[in-house]
């Protein structure tokens, strides 16, 4: 869809995120033709640079964090022109007047705020856009995580933002929601009249949810004491995820309609007790420090891996258990979805494939695909005997080089243009730490510690027993 030309103005323009992710994914949004000319970036921070310093902080991120190879030296150069730069003091008046020059002008300017800065900063910084009179009709504002920390902090962070922005205008960003395959799991989903007869409680044994990552949380140890994998990408991209295969087809792909169902699952959790968790922390090896040394605090209780057993109770998913896992220095890096199906009602086969159980895996990062588990008669002579064959579809087979686009790339866009779909609504987030808070709690409140796990395996040895418990196994790490 075209856009109008638009004013996107980063506060936090000069921050990390801003250098690696923003101002890149803008760069390549403009080099796809999708920045109308008049189109204006504008970096807005406390530091006092001057819009010639800015553009060359910019041209010294798109270097650095957009391979060479993806652009000549002239699209920088045009991209740079779109550069403006604003010195602006949230605590003062300092700056803001300029900003106000500085933006396009008439109630239908599209105005983005990106507020990449910190949660501290958000409310005055929102009260001097409105006291400077920038909220026009077609303002939007983006946020970042961490959209609070509990359910108290996010319905104050929900309310600062409603104080002067309209729902309509805040887009929460949750940057899973725009990642590729998980888009396409709604396209599996609701494009398709395959599996939505199969997507329930009588087919479906239980469902499985992993993010594992190989990075420990060296260089953020500060940051992740505080937060813990819960708070780091349970509430939100594991919940995200969850809602996204939980949900009931909503009745139109538009924001609201989405949201609504995403927030019913949420709804419908039953609350989890600790029994049903699994916190762990990795050890040290040889040369290598531990968690505990990452984050400076011997003491620490913080988890770098949880395990769960979510529950949704409803009629479509009474009985399936949603098992959850996310953990940093784990063996693989791989993010996918499996859909476990139960075994056939009666088997006719003498054979040793029985309980067989056909898998559905979504798989988001790395190779993106899906692949569905089947069994097949083994090939050759030997009688009727099963085998176990996975039907791939890669999608990076199907889709053509650079067609693909970042996630941050297609959020950004998507705020500029004024569609929310993929982005969390505030009631959705507040739902989702009401759930989280519950089992934070009971770990607070107990005295009992996480698991140590070794570096590079896949978790602590209780998360193999949190399913074997239930007779169940984890899907082996990023092997379909
Ligand atoms: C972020 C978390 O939201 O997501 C990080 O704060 C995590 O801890 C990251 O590493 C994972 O994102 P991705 O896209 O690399 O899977």
């Amino acid at each position: 869809i075209p856009v109008q030309p638009f004013d996107l103005v980063v506060f936090g323009g000069t921050g990390d995120l801003s250098r690696r992710k923003i101002l890149p994914a803008l760069f390549r949004r403009v080099m796809a033709g999708q920045c109308p000319e008049g189109s204006r970036i504008i970096g807005a921070s406390r530091s006092k640079l001057t819009a010639d310093e800015f553009r060359e902080m910019v041209r010294k991120s798109i270097n650095e964090f957009v391979p060479a190879k993806e652009f000549k030296a002239a699209d920088l150069e045009a991209f740079l022109l779109m550069v403006e730069y604003c010195a602006v003091d949230a605590f003062s008046d300092a700056g803001w007047t300029k900003l106000a020059d500085t933006l396009s002008m008439g109630d239908n300017a599209i105005r983005t705020f990106y507020l990449s800065i910190s949660p501290t900063l958000i409310t005055p910084t929102t009260r001097q856009m409105a006291s400077f009179k920038l909220i026009t009709h077609e303002t939007r504002v983006v946020v970042e995580k961490p959209l609070g920390t509990d359910l108290d902090s996010a319905k104050s962070l929900n309310k600062t933002l409603k104080d002067v922005f309209e729902e309509r205008q805040i887009y929460r960003i949750d940057h899973y929601l725009g990642k590729e395959t998980v888009q396409n799991l709604m396209a599996l989903r609701f494009a398709n009249v395959l599996l939505e007869p199969l997507w329930n409680s009588k087919y479906v044994d239980h469902v499985q949810i992993t993010v594992a990552e190989t990075v420990s949380v060296d260089g953020r140890g500060e940051y992740y004491d505080l937060s813990g994998a819960m708070r780091d990408m349970v509430q939100n991209h594991l919940m995200q995820l969850l809602c996204l295969v939980a949900m009931e087809p909503p009745s139109r792909f538009d924001a609201d309609a989405v949201r609504d169902e995403k927030l019913k699952v949420i709804r419908a959790l039953e609350p989890v007790s600790m029994r049903n968790t699994v916190r762990g922390q990795y050890r040290s090896e040889g040369e290598i420090a531990s968690f505990l040394d990452h984050v400076g605090n011997s003491a620490s209780n913080t988890e770098s891996y949880v395990a769960l057993k979510a529950e949704i109770g409803n009629w479509r998913w009474a009985g399936v258990p949603f098992y959850l896992r996310t953990g940093k220095a784990l063996k693989k890096r791989v993010s996918e979805i499996t859909l476990v199906f139960k075994p056939v009602p009666h088997s006719i086969f003498d054979d040793s494939n029985e309980g067989f159980q056909n898998k559905l895996i979504i798989r988001l990062q790395p190779e993106e695909g899906i692949t569905l588990h089947m069994s097949v008669k083994e090939p050759g002579p030997g009688g009727m005997r099963l085998t176990e064959v996975p039907l791939d579809m890669s999608f990076a087979d199907v889709v053509p080089e650079g067609v693909t686009i970042d996630a941050y790339e297609r959020l950004i866009m998507d705020a500029v243009r004024g569609n929310q779909t993929l982005f969390m609504r505030g009631d959705e987030v507040e739902a989702a730490w009401a759930w989280v808070d519950h089992i934070i709690a009971q770990w607070d409140a107990s005295s009992s510690k996480p698991h140590s796990y070794d570096q590079g395996s896949t978790g602590p040895e209780d998360a193999i027993a949190l399913l074997a418990r239930d007779a169940r196994r984890w899907q082996p790490m990023g092997e379909t």
